[in-house]
């Protein structure tokens, strides 16, 4: 689309947007009583009106019934965690059998990592890109630890080159091939937290596989963002979460994928639990753990209900909306967002935006790195209203989410970016003039 940079212009998209009634079912926060531009959808989604009534069903249902509820509830809590699997399905690109919603995702990849992740003497090696999220990072040393594995060799962290802020899918796989006799499991953010990077996952997979190594993606960023067809690329697993593009609320339930192909292989090592347990003999307390077919099979603990409640509000707007449409969407919002800043990136001394121009490349966060100023500039924003977020060292981060963001919104907040940047470079000049 040839975009222009005009107020008139970006109206005149939201004006045209298919899913434009979607943003009325959201609350849209207000800060000091005034309505926030809200582009943090890839921290902490918003909430739809609808959560407060599936919370009350549960509710009433909990007051009404007691224990009763397990069966009697009108969606019975005894299989709570079957609601969610087909909207779930669909967004993952999986079978129901392959998903299910659990624990948190961290948790979770634990979990993964367990069955995933069985070391040998000689192929023993983790491949992932340098700088994974936190969490991430402290798991997968402690998995490696758990194998009496010295992380600093067991770790292969791939950067970027020299220059750049991104990895090319080229030198990912080389990489892979290189160390392909070691390799145990290779493991990708899908979506990059904090460059918005959207790594090939089919390539990845294969290059993976060729090298004899299991395969698993966080999806935190990915998951209701970008589509995906895990079950099609034969990855082996991947974890998410679903507070930020999922809208399930803060802390909401996460989730995992299995393949199929692992759905009753029962030599996988797992940390069992009575919720992976055969259903038609959980009640039964005995000895001797029989997993669940699929995904099923590495729940733990039972069914957390008000978290998958508030989780099945947000999945029905998905189902309404369509994860293609809102894709569509967002190609264009992110597009827009991308050519506004642009404008004014040009030579610019204060920034540059890091995450892929290739829109098959990123989901809808555009992270801008900060080389002056970042954080009186972010300052700024947040003061005139702006909710974005920071990332150290140096990266705000921008989601415009298709669910409930518009063009006119992109517009302002690039309009708002650029005054602040303008404010902060003339206080710098005059506080040079001053010295
Ligand atoms: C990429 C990524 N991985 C892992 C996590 C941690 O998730 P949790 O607290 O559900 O374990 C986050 C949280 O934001 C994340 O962004």
């Amino acid at each position: 689309m040839n975009f222009e940079n005009s107020l008139r212009f970006a109206k005149k998209l939201d004006k045209t947007d298919p899913l434009k009634s979607f943003r009325q079912k959201f609350h849209l926060p207000k800060i000091g009583g005034k309505r926030t531009l809200y582009f943090t959808g890839n921290s902490l989604g918003l909430q739809p009106k609808s959560t407060r009534s599936f919370l009350n069903q549960e509710l009433s249902d909990w007051a009404a019934l007691g224990v009763e509820g397990h069966l009697h509830a009108k969606h019975p809590w005894l299989y709570y965690h079957k609601f969610s699997k087909k909207t779930l399905a669909g967004l993952v690109g999986a079978k129901p059998l392959e998903v299910v919603a659990m624990n948190q995702l961290t948790v979770n990849l634990h979990l993964m990592m367990t069955s995933f992740y069985q070391p040998t003497p000689t192929r023993f090696k983790i491949l992932t890109e340098a700088g994974a999220f936190s969490s991430d990072q402290y798991a997968f040393e402690a998995q490696l630890k758990i194998h009496n594995i010295n992380p600093e060799e067991g770790l292969i962290e791939l950067n970027p080159r020299h220059g750049e802020h991104t990895l090319r899918t080229e030198d990912i796989l080389n990489a892979i091939e290189k160390h392909s006799d070691q390799l145990a499991l290779v493991i990708f953010g899908a979506v990059q937290y904090y460059s918005g990077q959207f790594f090939n996952i089919k390539a990845i997979t294969e290059a993976g596989h060729r090298a004899g190594a299991h395969v698993g993606f966080d999806l935190a960023h990915a998951i209701g963002n970008v589509p995906l067809s895990l079950h099609k690329h034969e990855v082996d697993f991947a974890v998410w979460c679903s507070y930020k593009y999922l809208n399930a609320g803060p802390g909401g339930i996460a989730g995992a994928f299995v393949h199929e192909k692992h759905a009753n292989n029962t030599n996988l090592v797992r940390l069992a639990g009575w919720w992976g347990h055969h259903e038609k003999d959980r009640f039964q307390m005995k000895k001797g753990f029989i997993a669940m077919p699929g995904a099923d099979g590495w729940q733990v603990s039972n069914f957390p209900i008000l978290s998958g409640a508030a989780q099945l509000a947000s999945l029905q707007l998905f189902e309404e909306a369509g994860i293609k449409n809102l894709r569509k969407k967002s190609v264009l919002l992110t597009g827009f967002l991308e050519f506004l800043l642009k404008s004014i990136e040009k030579n610019s001394e204060y920034f540059i935006i890091i995450t892929n121009s290739n829109a098959d490349e990123r989901g809808c966060q555009l992270s801008i790195l900060m080389r002056k100023d970042g954080k009186k500039v972010f300052t700024s924003l947040t003061k005139a209203g702006v909710l974005a977020d920071w990332r150290e060292p140096n990266v705000i981060r921008v989601a415009p989410v298709p669910l409930y963001n518009t063009f006119e919104e992109v517009f302002q907040f690039v309009e708002i970016f650029r005054r602040s940047i303008s404010t902060t470079k003339a206080s710098d000049r005059s506080k040079r003039s001053d010295a």
